[in-house]
């Protein structure tokens, strides 16, 4: 299975920091944002990675990430000349997906959690298509599912006034080869987008929209705004005090999932030592972390 990484949109609520760069780059504590949902892409078992740009920032994705080889994975690039839609992607990645299934994360979430990546991996090939589910205290501003409890989707609403449940869908999406044929057909919506809920209210009207809810333990954040961002590094920053390793640490995802092997993963360090980075994925090969 291919997946596409999103990460272009207009970063508005971040200004004027994202005037200058793009949001999946800022940090998150000690690591570029867009190292995190990578990192959940290689955790779902996922080797070749479409990602979408601004076509301003493509060059800076091309100077962090390069081909990805040195990662192990196969990483292109695309762009997205205007922010149309996270739905969108399935067009401009329409070679790229190439008749197949695909995996969609968007650039700015974060994914954390106790068997997340078996639950992931877990995802392959798909028929129809599967969302995931996670309850939030104010679910107004997302997509809102109402399911049963075979994990049958009975609604799905983007931002409704009235939400049915308290399940909001994150920004991580599997599809079968469909999911473009349905893309072409999608008209803009109201605020002139192509609405991945249009997508997923597409399959469901099919019968084919599964829902796995995503385990209590799990922490999913979103970084769209200041305060969201802030929590999100502080939570990455006191979760890595207390244990001693990192989080959305692609360097160490790929080692662990034997993309690259212990040479590989000292090349990657040699070049970070100084930040302190480098010295935790050389500890990484003496089996024991360490501090941070
Ligand atoms: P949003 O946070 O909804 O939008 P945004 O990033 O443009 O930010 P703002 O609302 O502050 O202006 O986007 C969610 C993710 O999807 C984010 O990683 C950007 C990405 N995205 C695109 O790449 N293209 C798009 O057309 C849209 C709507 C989002």
């Amino acid at each position: 299975m291919r997946g596409i990484l999103l990460a272009g949109g207009t970063g508005s609520r971040l200004w004027p920091i994202t005037r200058g760069v793009s949001k999946q780059l800022v940090p998150i504590f000690d690591k570029p944002m867009v190292y995190y949902p990578l990192c959940t892409l290689v955790m779902a078992g996922i080797r070749e990675i479409l990602v979408i740009t601004a076509p301003e920032d493509r060059e800076q994705f091309v100077r962090l990430l390069g081909d990805g080889s040195q990662f192990g994975l196969r990483l292109e690039y695309a762009v997205q000349e205007h922010p149309g839609g996270v739905a969108q992607s399935f067009l401009i990645g329409e070679r790229f997906i190439d008749g197949g299934p695909v995996a969609l994360v968007l650039g700015d979430n974060i994914f954390y959690g106790p068997g997340l990546g078996r639950q992931l991996a877990m995802r392959h090939r798909p028929t129809g298509a599967r969302i995931f589910a996670y309850p939030v205290a104010d679910p107004h501003e997302y997509g809102v599912v109402e399911f049963d409890e075979t994990g049958r989707v009975l609604s799905i609403e983007e931002k409704p006034a009235r939400p049915r449940s308290r399940y909001v869908v994150p920004g991580l999406y599997f599809y079968d080869s469909r999911v473009v044929d349905i893309a072409q057909e999608l008209k803009p919506s109201d605020r002139g987008e192509l609405e991945i809920t249009a997508v997923n209210e597409a399959y469901r009207r099919a019968g084919e929209l599964s829902v796995t809810v995503l385990a209590r333990g799990t922490a999913w954040l979103d970084t769209g705004n200041v305060e969201s961002m802030m929590q999100a590094a502080e939570f990455v920053r006191v979760m890595e005090a207390r244990q001693g390793l990192k989080i959305g640490c692609l360097e160490e995802t790929v080692w662990r999932a034997g993309l690259i092997d212990d040479d590989g993963l000292r090349r990657l360090a040699e070049p970070l030592l100084r930040s302190g980075y480098g010295q935790y994925l050389l500890r990484l090969l003496d089996g024991l972390p360490g501090p941070v």
